[in-house]
């Protein structure tokens, strides 16, 4: 039946068949990286991830659906074909590439560090103090960054990002390492009482997951991303979601 997630007898069929048929693409995300993926009033997922899967799944004849996960649980999520592709926002790196394919990279970003408003840091290093607290969200790129610079203070793990900035606000942490695009929408969202540092801390190169070894799905998601990337509709989804 659709949506059994029985994939068993479709082993060696590539991704491009089975959404095909089942006309539908689903895909795996975590909620709350701005302005990405977030939940809107309604409780439906929203946001640029969301508009550049629904116009990949277009050019396979197939509608969204979208599943949510923590952020650590996603390339296992693919693996285990549960997924069909990760709309997460996700970087590119060597260790997820070990796991699962990407596609180029479609997004260009970096590591970001939030503060209080009234704070006197300039740098990651003024805050990298005994007793300071540092959230990051868990499995991702800004807790390995925070792990490797970070020398003094105490790295924390959220679950989400979300979760990570209200602390910060409520003062439970001192600092939030994260993706650059969601600090910026949180910032300005709750301007006053957080600000972004002025030097990122690392960059990220931001691509869709795929399972691994699956060319066929690759070269149907790249050929897509090569066509939507830069084009009109996607400048005006980019424009919608990055600059409102
Ligand atoms: N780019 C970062 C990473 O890959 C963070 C992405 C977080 N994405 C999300 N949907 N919560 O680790």
């Amino acid at each position: 039946a659709c949506g059994s997630g029985d994939k068993g007898s479709s082993k060696d069929t590539s991704t491009v068949e089975q959404v095909k048929e089942k006309k539908k693409l689903v895909i795996g995300t975590n909620a709350g990286y701005y302005p990405f993926e977030m939940i809107d009033k309604k409780g439906e997922m929203v946001g640029y991830d969301m508009d550049v899967a629904k116009a990949f799944a277009k050019t396979l004849g197939a509608e969204v659906e979208v599943k949510q996960y923590g952020f650590d649980s996603l390339i296992a999520a693919l693996q285990a074909g549960k997924v069909d592709a990760v709309f997460a926002g996700m970087t590119i790196t060597p260790e997820r590439e070990n796991a699962v394919d990407f596609g180029e990279s479609y997004y260009k970003t970096g590591q970001s560090v939030m503060v209080k408003a009234d704070s006197d840091a300039k740098t990651i290093e003024d805050i990298d103090k005994k007793g300071v607290k540092i959230a990051v969200q868990i499995g991702t790129t800004g807790s390995i960054v925070a792990k490797k610079v970070i020398k003094n203070a105490e790295v924390k793990e959220f679950d989400d990002f979300p979760t990570a900035a209200i602390a910060s606000q409520q003062g439970q942490v001192d600092a939030v390492i994260y993706d650059e695009p969601a600090i910026k929408v949180y910032a300005l969202q709750n301007e006053g009482k957080v600000k972004a540092l002025k030097d990122l801390l690392a960059t990220d190169s931001l691509g869709i997951a795929i399972k691994k070894d699956d060319k066929k799905m690759l070269d149907a998601l790249n050929k897509f991303l090569k066509e939507y990337i830069g084009s009109d509709e996607e400048i005006a989804t980019k424009k919608k979601w990055f600059e409102d």
